[in-house]
């Protein structure tokens, strides 16, 4: 089975069991929402036959089978077959899952846009789609272009900027394609980093959807170029600057002593959202748990989030010692992944290659 077509499933919220074979380990890393687990991987690949004794799958439901690349998987699915189960393997694994995604409406009071939260499920990236008035505008687009699109035309919507709101490096970037097959403006933070054709956005520059406005506010620290995106004074798209749980770290592509600066930088950025009302929604472009197919949107107010998120109390010295105290491992691969979006180019190929791994942009 293909992961567009598990993830139609799901997303229909039709029957079926996700039965995930791998280690515990990898199974901690990253997993399928609602997935059953055996940890069977070992005794499967040593050929015993009593591997699957303990699975408890109901006779009627189907039954996909998940690993890390989908080869066991296969396997496994196999012998389910055999023992009557409706079973079948998810092909390429968790590998290729990293492309799934699914989608949540986000209610913004005081705002006559539509605001959809598209989510990368497999990999934890969030993406947005703002639309009013029959114009749409996408922010870090990090599925494939058809996947807005698809969104788009199913609202009625034509797509006439996408955004970003940073030089992305947990994932390669799909703005510029989706432009491309779209038609819209491209707009980037200033910045002299890509070397490709854009429309630079400054603070305080207003792009006006529809009736609708989504004003610019820089705030570097996770990058020097970081910016948000605050929509008719409501909703805050903050990127990697800070997350529902946590905020941005500041250290990737940075000498330990631009980490430092860039973190000082961070906490007078989030000093400044932080003066924002406290019921504006807090819209990020992360989330560290893959996200259920289940159509709430993964949204908190500033007020809910200062109160979560602890370093948000702490002093501009102490929170610059904590976060890079707290500084988790890089993302695999993300010098690869920031070269090929600054350069804007794609690489050929499966994109998951190089995508691999949960994102990392977060300290908590
Ligand atoms: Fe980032």
């Amino acid at each position: 089975m293909s992961v567009e077509a598990l993830r139609d499933l799901l997303d229909r919220d039709e029957p079926v069991t996700v039965l995930d074979i791998r280690r515990a380990e990898a199974r901690a890393e990253w997993a399928i929402p609602g997935s059953l687990h055996v940890d069977a991987y070992d005794a499967l690949k040593s050929g015993d036959p009593a591997a699957l004794a303990d699975v408890d799958l109901s006779e009627d439901t189907p039954v996909v089978t998940v690993c890390n690349v989908g080869k066991t998987s296969a396997i496994v699915a196999r012998q389910l077959r055999a023992r009557g189960f409706e079973a079948l393997s998810l092909a390429g694994g968790m590998k290729a899952w990293s492309l799934a995604w699914n989608s949540a409406e986000v209610p913004v009071p005081g705002s006559d846009a539509r605001v959809i939260q598209v989510r990368r499920t497999g990999k934890g990236c969030l993406s947005y789609l703002i639309g009013s008035d029959g114009e749409a505008v996408v922010i870090d687009a990090a599925l494939e272009p058809e996947v807005y699109l698809r969104l788009a035309n199913d609202h009625g919507w034509t797509i006439s900027s996408v955004l970003e709101t940073h030089v992305h490096a947990d994932h390669l970037s799909r703005s510029r394609r989706l432009t491309e097959l779209s038609g819209a403006i491209l707009h980037l933070p200033d910045q002299d980093r890509v070397s490709y054709p854009f429309v630079p956005v400054r603070e305080p520059d207003e792009l006006e959807v529809g009736p609708t406005r989504l004003t610019a506010m820089h705030t570097p620290g996770h990058t020097p170029e970081s910016t948000c995106y605050l929509l008719d004074e409501r909703a805050l798209f903050t990127g990697d600057t800070l997350f529902l749980a946590g905020v941005g770290r500041p250290d990737l592509e940075a000498t330990s002593e631009e980490a430092s600066a860039r973190a000082h930088a961070l906490y007078r950025s989030l000093q400044r959202l932080l003066d924002l009302p406290p019921e504006t929604l807090v819209l990020p472009a992360h989330t560290s748990e893959p996200v259920a197919f289940d159509g709430e949107p993964l949204v908190s107010t500033l007020a809910e989030v200062r109160e979560r998120v602890e370093i948000l109390k702490a002093s501009e010295d102490a929170f610059v010692e904590a976060i890079l105290a707290r500084i988790p491992p890089a993302p695999p691969n993300h010098h690869r992944i920031v070269g090929s979006n600054e350069a804007g180019v794609f690489p050929e190929g499966d994109p998951t290659d190089l995508e691999a791994g949960a994102n990392r942009c977060a300290v908590s």
